[in-house]
């Protein structure tokens, strides 16, 4: 087994260097006393398409800094197993194969890309079949240790939005503002579908709305960390929203909550 501190390493790479100042492992950054600057941390959480991505990659380039999708991770983990041909089922394997893979993030001026073994996979993980073993694999205790450290780590360095599912209650129980951001399953289903539509994947509305309610399913009720909205966390309803309406009231959240 590789050994963590490398890894870790690996993932503080892709961090740019004028952002890793971090001292003591503090979130106030000081020089001579004077408190140059508060971490911003912002937590998002949310079930399936309930536009996490595109409004977290929207309100973190608002505030200038930069957007870690979990899902990513879980879904290059999800991705990685399907080749090595291993059932996601079988947690032995899955958790034997994420303790030897380096999963990495690098952010660029077009977004976050998610590299396995420093190949770039983002273009391959928003199959539906990856999205199904991601939510697999996302269920083993020792998967998600590992993932939530590799954030937690990332997120300490640097001012950041980080999106998921366990951001507000695991991975950044201390960030500025918690927000749990959530549509009915209906209007979810429905941007899901016009999404694949417009991605040439072309599926019934049925069997996209099945899928998205067979992984509520499995996020909510897994044994370890199950999403669910953070007590302290803002509540933010984009059903009857639209996507400008759903980053202005997110940012006022992050304001008040940086300034209140
Ligand atoms: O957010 P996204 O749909 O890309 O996430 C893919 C899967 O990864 C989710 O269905 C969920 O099971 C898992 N996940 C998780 N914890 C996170 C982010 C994603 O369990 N923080």
């Amino acid at each position: 087994m590789e050994p963590i501190a490398e890894r870790e390493e690996e993932a503080y790479e892709n961090i740019e260097p004028e952002r890793r100042k971090v001292y003591n492992n503090k979130d106030i950054t000081q020089e001579n006393g004077r408190l140059l600057h508060m971490r911003l941390n912002v937590a998002i959480d949310g079930p399936v398409s309930a536009g996490k991505s595109s409004v977290s990659d929207a309100v973190a380039r608002r505030l200038g800094i930069l957007h870690l999708d979990t899902g990513a991770m879980y879904r290059a983990l999800g991705l990685a197993t399907l080749r090595a041909g291993i059932e996601p089922g079988d947690e032995a394997k899955v958790v034997d194969l994420c303790r030897k893979l380096k999963i990495t993030v690098r952010h660029e001026a077009d977004g976050q890309h998610t590299m396995v073994e420093g190949e770039d996979v983002t273009g391959m993980i928003r199959t539906p079949e990856v999205s199904m073993a991601a939510s697999t694999v996302s269920r083993y205790a020792e998967v998600r240790k590992e993932m939530v450290r590799i954030q937690q780590q990332l997120a300490a360095e640097t001012d950041m939005l980080v999106d998921g599912r366990d951001i507000c209650t695991t991975v950044l129980p201390n960030a500025t503002a918690k927000i749990f951001l959530t549509a009915a399953q209906e209007e979810r289903a429905r941007r899901r579908f016009l999404e694949m539509k417009e991605k040439g994947q072309e599926e019934p509305f049925e069997t996209v709305l099945e899928e998205l309610k067979k992984r509520d399913k499995q996020d909510m009720n897994r044994a370890v960390e199950p999403l669910r909205q953070a007590p302290d966390a803002e509540l933010v309803d984009s059903t009857n929203l639209t996507f400008e309406e759903t980053v202005e009231t997110i940012l006022r959240i992050v304001e008040a909550k940086r300034h209140g």
